[in-house]
């Protein structure tokens, strides 16, 4: 996690390092910093907590100049402490901006004090600055400072140097978290996302594993991990610098929920034609790889996970495949048994995820038939690794909590569980009757914003608990655990969530009327059931609010809230637009709660650490 930020230009740097810090608080936002070149003096300053608060130290104190390096944290090595915020100076020869885990900086940071350097903070970056400066002090420039330096380095890193010696240069590396290089007009730039350029150019080059970048006000200079000069092919991006800003929403959140209806629709476009799927959109090796596919098996973390789980159901039941689903965080250290035509799906909405970019690549060597990607970032790792890809298009999700993410990789796994079902025997008929459920979805979702005034009210039950629990079953059960990670997240209410028939096992003993309990209850085979497991909720005293369909035959009662949701939403459907309400929920419990929505505590948006 961190965000970096770097500039070369022939004017002052400042006011682009602190937009782009501004645009990437979502990696981190603990502390803040930016150090500049002025003449040959490194000026720098930092500060505890947001990157307004830094911008404040910065009109306290102005600094400028043409050079500089800046960084957003999420800590890992030492608290968010000014004195372990980011930019770190090396003997005030240099100074670096990293993002990412140095592993063996403890026996680093042995050699360098045994050499006579001074440590003055507890993270593992200061390692670097001391080894690269060392490296200079043995007579090398900066570009060959770094390139040694990084042999030295285990781990995962993106990092950007700026040396008193060499006033007219920065040089970054990469290993394992994404670096951009943006090309300006007579400046440059470095950030770890295009997202922190966008006010400044639109001309991108991404780094690879292995890359050593050196930039100047003219030009940049790529070099791979063998120090020979490479080409890196220059993208033209379509985002628009005001897709990340928040309009007439509060929060992001808030926004990014509402944008779900148009992020659902531009995710189904131009992949279905005649109400079938055009194969095509998953790339030129899809039907080749379809035809062989004997199980799938899905890994990702968090929000992404739990979109997994609802896929299983689309390809089980819809396509007729075993389907495996798990966290990327187990999956890549359990020694996994591959079967012959397993499909392996990663899903991520940065496609940057530590994790599940490590169990993307532990699969590519794993033996099985083919990698997929379900991203929403088409520039990510995710997306250049694996074989095929399905590409979500929600646009920029800046709140940490995720929410059209979700719903528009349910959206694209339920296009490939349509994919797959046609090699697996699915008629053209159901394939077409699905198609339309789908491209019905975003109406749906746009009735379901509509219960946002009762949604509020209901808010209120929720503000002052210090506990909820979430019921569903079947396929709207991984909704459940999606709508009690958004509680938890945004509202650091502790919420849970169960299969509703596991709760008579266990979590029963719990439910009083301290602990609210939310349920889901589309009106499908499971209804009945779920009914019964409510009413055991009911008889312990527990209150419900359960969100329903009009034909499921729950009532409001005593204990008993209901919310009706709207008509006719298929079993395909259901996992989509329950969703729905459950983040506006979240949403509501935490701005009554005054959190802060779009950046919880202790959290950062993307996850590029292990
Ligand atoms: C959910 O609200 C979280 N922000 C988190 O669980 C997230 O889904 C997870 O870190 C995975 O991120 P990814 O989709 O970018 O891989």
């Amino acid at each position: 996690m961190c965000g970096i930020v770097a500039a070369a230009a022939q004017r002052d740097v400042v006011p682009i390092l602190v937009e782009g810090l501004r645009r990437l608080e979502y990696r981190g936002y603990d502390s803040a910093g930016v150090a500049v070149l002025t003449g040959d003096e490194i000026q720098r300053r930092r500060r505890v907590g947001k990157v307004t608060e830094l911008d404040q130290a910065i009109l306290d104190q102005p600094l400028q100049g043409g050079l500089g390096i800046a960084h957003t944290r999420w800590a890992t090595h030492g608290e968010p402490t000014e004195h372990n915020a980011h930019p770190h100076i090396s003997e005030d020869n240099l100074a670096i901006v990293h993002n990412g885990i140095i592993e063996n900086h403890a026996e680093l940071k042995e050699m360098l004090k045994a050499k006579g350097y001074r440590f003055e903070s507890e993270t593992d970056t200061e390692v670097v600055a001391h080894l690269v400066n060392d490296q200079t002090k043995q007579g090398k420039d900066l570009l060959a400072a770094v390139q040694a330096a990084i042999h030295e380095l285990q781990g995962a890193y993106a990092l950007v140097v700026m040396s008193k010696a060499d006033t007219s240069r920065l040089v970054a590396a990469r290993m394992g978290c994404p670096v951009v290089v943006g090309l300006g007009e007579g400046e440059n730039y470095i950030a770890s996302d295009v997202q922190a350029l966008l006010t400044e150019t639109r001309r991108f080059q991404f780094l690879e594993d292995g890359d050593v970048a050196e930039m100047t006000v003219s030009g940049v200079r790529i070099f791979d991990t063998d120090g020979n000069p490479v080409e890196r092919k220059i993208s033209e991006s379509s985002l628009s610098a005001d897709a990340v800003e928040k309009g007439e929403y509060a929060h992001y959140m808030l926004k990014e929920i509402f944008e779900q209806p148009r992020a659902l629709a531009d995710t189904l476009s131009e992949r279905v034609a005649g109400n079938r799927i055009l194969e095509a959109v998953f790339g030129p090796k899809a039907q080749a790889i379809f035809e062989k596919v004997k199980r799938v098996h899905i890994v990702a973390c968090g929000t992404s996970y739990h979109a997994g789980l609802v896929a299983q159901y689309y390809i089980e039941q819809g396509a007729g495949l075993p389907c495996r689903v798990e966290v990327a965080s187990e999956y890549r250290y359990r020694n996994p048994v591959v079967s012959e035509g397993a499909l392996f799906i990663a899903i991520s909405q940065s496609g940057e995820t530590a994790d599940t970019l490590a169990a993307l690549r532990y699969a590519k060597e794993s033996g099985y038939l083919a990698t997929a990607a379900i991203c929403n970032v088409p520039e990510s790792s995710l997306v250049r690794e694996s074989d095929i890809c399905l590409m979500t298009r929600a646009g920029p999700e800046i709140g940490v909590a995720s929410t059209k993410a979700f719903t528009t990789q349910l959206v694209a796994l339920a296009l490939l569980g349509v994919a797959l079902a046609r090699h697996n025997g699915m008629t053209d008929r159901i394939e077409r009757a699905y198609i339309r459920q789908l491209l019905h979805v975003p109406v749906l979702v746009e009735h379901a914003l509509k219960l946002e005034p009762q949604i509020r009210e209901w808010a209120k039950h929720f503000a002052d608990k210090r506990h909820a629990l979430f019921l569903g079953r079947g396929p709207t059960y991984p909704v459940a655990m999606e709508g009690a990670l958004k509680l938890k997240e945004i509202s650091y209410i502790h919420a849970e969530a169960y299969a509703a028939g596991e709760l008579k096992h266990g979590p029963l003993a719990l439910v009083d009327a301290e602990m609210p309990v939310v349920a889901v209850a589309p009106n499908n085979a499971l209804v009945e059931k779920l009914k019964s497991n409510l009413e055991e909720v009911r008889a312990r005293g527990g209150r419900l609010f359960i969100f329903a369909d009009p034909d499921a035959g729950i009532e409001p009662s005593e204990g008993m809230e209901v919310m009706t949701m709207p008509d006719h939403i298929e079993p395909l459907q259901a996992p989509l637009v329950y969703t729905v309400p459950l983040q506006l929920l979240s949403y509501h419990v935490a701005l009554i709660r005054g959190t802060d929505v779009d950046q919880p505590r202790n959290l950062a948006k993307s996850v590029t650490v292990e």
